[in-house]
C-alpha cells in the first residue's frame, strides 16, 4: 500500500540520517517526529527541535524524558523564523510537519511567511546530500495558502543546487496532506 505524505517524509528521512548527525525538527508539536529524529541520530547527535506554543515544548520534552532521547536534544520555544541564529552547524536533514497541534488551539498554525524564511535557513545549512522534507496540510484555509506559497517558492529553487519533489494523492476525499523534499545536490552541475 503506498504510504501516506507523513510516513514517505519519514523514508526521506531513515534514507541518509546516520548516528552522530546534527539534525532539525521545525515543528515539535508532540514530539512524535522530534522522538523519531532523535532515534535516527543518536546519543551522540544532535535534534534541535523548534516550537512556538509552550504546550507542544513540554508535551515534547515528557515524550524524550519517558523514551530516555532527551539527551541529544535541544528545544527552542520559540519561531523557527529564528532558525538561522539558532542553528548555526551544518545539519544533515530538516523536518516541517506543518499546520496546528493536534487537540490544541486550531487557530494557531504555521504561517507561509515564518514557514519559507525557516526553510530559507535549512537549505543553508544542509550537507551536500542532505534533506528538507516538508509535510503539507491544506485542509484549512491558512494551510492552502501555506502551500500555495511552498510550492511556488520551491519551484524556484536553482536546478544546479537543489532537486525538489513533490507527492500528492490526486483521486483522494479531504485534502490529503501533501510532500515535498528539498535535496542540495552533492556538486552543483556545470
Ligand atoms: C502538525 S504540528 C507538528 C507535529 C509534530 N511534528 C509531532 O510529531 O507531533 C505543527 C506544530 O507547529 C507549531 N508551529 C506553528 N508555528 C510555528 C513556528 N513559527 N515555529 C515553530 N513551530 C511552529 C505548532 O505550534 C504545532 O505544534
Amino acid at each position: 500500500m503506498l504510504q501516506n505524505a507523513l510516513n514517505q517524509a519519514k523514508s526521506y528521512m531513515k534514507e541518509i540520517v546516520l548516528p552522530e548527525d546534527h539534525v532539525v525538527d521545525a515543528t515539535a508539536g508532540n514530539g512524535h517526529d522530534t522522538l523519531f529524529l532523535a532515534r535516527l541520530v543518536g546519543k551522540n547527535g544532535k535534534v534541535t527541535a523548534f516550537d512556538i506554543q509552550a504546550a507542544a515544548i513540554d508535551a515534547t520534552r515528557e515524550r524524550l524524558v519517558r523514551e530516555q532521547a532527551i539527551h541529544q536534544v535541544t528545544l527552542y520555544h520559540g519561531s523557527h523564523a529564528d532558525l538561522s541564529t539558532v542553528v548555526t552547524l551544518p545539519i544533515r536533514a530538516a523536518m516541517f510537519n506543518l499546520g496546528y497541534l493536534p487537540g490544541a488551539d486550531r487557530s494557531i498554525t504555521t504561517t507561509s511567511d515564518s514557514t519559507w524564511t525557516a526553510i530559507l535557513g535549512t537549505l543553508n545549512l544542509l550537507l551536500p546530500g542532505g534533506r528538507t522534507v516538508i509535510v503539507l496540510y491544506h485542509g484549512h484555509e491558512s494551510g492552502k495558502r501555506e502551500r500555495e506559497r511552498v510550492l511556488q517558492q520551491v519551484a524556484d529553487l536553482p536546478q544546479e543546487q537543489f532537486q525538489v519533489l513533490h507527492t500528492a494523492f490526486l483521486n483522494q476525499q479531504n485534502s490529503p496532506p501533501e510532500l515535498v523534499v528539498i535535496e542540495k545536490k552533492k556538486q552543483p552541475v556545470r
